[in-house]
């Protein structure tokens, strides 16, 4: 077990373990109280974990109830955000109830959101259970519905009051959804991690534990430092610049995860065109991304990105900023004018 303190504007833990779901009620206590518990989940997870959390919180003299929404990005909507608020108006959730969200990143930034405005605020328990969860969205307080303009257009900063994951949930993930997880874990190397990065080449799963400890330990960091986003935080959007173009282009088609990989092979290959970063770093970038079956070609041109990429929360007027490989664990932000991001993306778009 691993235990790791976040240190935001709230401070909480994240409990690292393998077969932690059946305590989750009793490590609930000291944070919540045995309160009114909502459990928020998908009906893949409800079908595999739920009630094994139900038992656990009803155990520990929790009272119970549980709103379930389909699997996959579609329910992430304004739609489900009201009628899981209503949900909650209507089984008298009061302010010091809790929310517990329980799956992958979807779940938790929709249940995130919810406890961040019903009635004005109350707490929330991530118990994520894919490997992007794990490692990216339980920790860090963001939490997002998306609107038809685009993903995560409406959300809040919202810190969880405990993070508990229980990797052996990660067993039941089909193979392309951990790859996803794996672009992120792989990204958090790129980012600042070398020693992480060489650790990862005895492969992601034999050493889940200590992976997933060193992201959230890397986030904690970064979240520490730059809560709201206005600065260092910027660096976990690594490839994201680039991968969110390509998942709009392939109308979601591509995975995020896959969409991560491309972006974050892209900006290696243009830093190494532009002189920035060795060009050793950039086959092993490669090699990494493929050993986690990741994608490291982009099948569109820039034409096609460059207008989607512009429309990007990341661009401040004339400027965009991006996230650059320097060196593997050493990226930077680095400013580009709108009318050189073209020329950018054909750099690591060329073969
Ligand atoms: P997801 O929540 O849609 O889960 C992927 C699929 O895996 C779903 O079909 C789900 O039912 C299934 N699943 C989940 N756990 C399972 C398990 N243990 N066994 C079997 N199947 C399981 O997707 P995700 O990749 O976890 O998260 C993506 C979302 O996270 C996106 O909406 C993205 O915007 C968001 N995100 C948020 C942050 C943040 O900081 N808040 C960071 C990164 C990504
Ligand atoms: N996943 C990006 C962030 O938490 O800032």
């Amino acid at each position: 077990m691993r235990t790791i303190r976040v240190k935001a504007s709230v401070e909480y833990d994240v409990i690292i373990d393998g077969g932690i779901l059946p305590r989750a009620g009793e490590l609930s206590l000291p944070v919540c109280g045995a309160c009114s518990a909502c459990i928020v989940t998908d009906d893949t997870v409800d079908a595999l974990y739920s009630k094994t959390l139900e038992k656990s919180l009803l155990d520990s003299g929790f009272r119970v109830v549980k709103f379930v929404i389909p699997h996959g990005e579609a329910s992430k909507s304004t739609t489900s955000l009201i009628n899981l608020l209503e949900f909650l108006a209507e089984n008298k959730l009061t302010r010091s109830d809790c929310i517990f969200a329980l799956g992958g990143g979807v779940v938790g930034d929709l249940a995130g959101f919810a406890a961040a405005v019903y009635l004005r605020g109350i707490k929330f328990i991530q118990l994520p259970t894919t490997l992007l969860a794990a490692v990216d969205s339980s920790v860090g307080g963001k939490t997002a519905v998306d609107l038809v303009a685009g993903k995560n257009l409406a959300g809040a900063f919202h810190q969880p009051s405990l993070v508990i994951c229980d990797y052996k949930t990660l067993d039941t993930l089909p193979p392309e959804i951990f790859s996803d997880g794996c672009a992120e874990v792989i990204k958090y190397g790129i980012i600042n991690d070398r020693p992480l990065f060489e650790l990862l080449k005895s492969g992601i799963r034999n050493n889940l534990e200590e992976v997933i400890a060193a992201c959230v330990l890397n986030k904690s960091r970064i979240v520490a430092a730059d809560e709201f986003d206005t600065g260092m935080r910027q660096l976990l959007n690594l490839g994201h610049t680039v991968g969110h173009a390509i998942e709009a282009r392939s109308e979601f088609g591509i995975s995020h995860g896959s969409a991560v990989a491309m972006g974050m092979a892209i900006v290696t290959r243009a830093a190494v065109s532009m002189g920035l970063c060795p060009e050793n770093d950039l086959g092993e970038v490669v090699e990494m991304l493929e050993s986690a079956s990741l994608p490291t070609r982009c099948p569109y041109g820039a034409d096609e990105l460059v207008g989607t990429a512009l429309g990007d929360k990341k661009r401040f007027g004339d400027t965009i900023s991006l996230v650059v490989p320097y060196s593997i664990g050493d990226s930077r932000l680095y400013k580009i004018n709108v009318n050189e991001l073209k020329d950018f993306f054909e750099r690591g778009l060329k073969e």
